[in-house]
């Protein structure tokens, strides 16, 4: 083999490599971001939200994604009333709302 063909297929699996880095590198920023969101509902809606007074504070975990989207929607747009969440929900924009409601989905009840 050619010192320039193991070159190139050095270079090539370093740049591989870095690719794949830089993406499990991005995937778990996004997690810490979503983690980060869920994390400022949890005075209220208890740890990985599994509320400790469900019903007043209903827990979101094991919540289903679409009605927890439908929720929060109708909460930003005034649909549903509420003491508290209309202004809350009006911080999220579609894509963190879905992020959030996949990552309460995941948790156990
Ligand atoms: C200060 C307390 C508080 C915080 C913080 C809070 N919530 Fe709420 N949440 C409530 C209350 C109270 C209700 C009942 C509706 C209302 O009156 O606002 C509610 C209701 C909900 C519901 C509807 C549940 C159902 O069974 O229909 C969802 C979904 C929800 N909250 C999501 C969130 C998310 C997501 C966050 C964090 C980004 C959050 N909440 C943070 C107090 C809070």
């Amino acid at each position: 083999m050619k010192p320039s063909t193991l070159t190139s297929i050095c270079s090539a699996l370093l740049t591989t490599s870095l690719f794949f880095s830089s993406a499990a590198l991005a995937a778990s920023q996004q997690e810490l971001a979503t983690n980060g969101m869920a994390a400022t509902c949890a005075n209220c809606h208890g740890t990985f939200g599994k509320s400790i007074q469900d019903g007043a504070l209903p827990s979101l975990a094991g919540m289903k994604n679409d009605y927890f989207i439908e929720q929060m929607q109708a909460f930003k747009s005034g649909a549903r009333k509420a003491t508290i969440m209309h202004q809350l929900a009006k911080g999220y924009n579609d894509q963190q709302i879905k992020d959030i409601a996949a990552y309460f989905a995941a948790q156990s009840r």
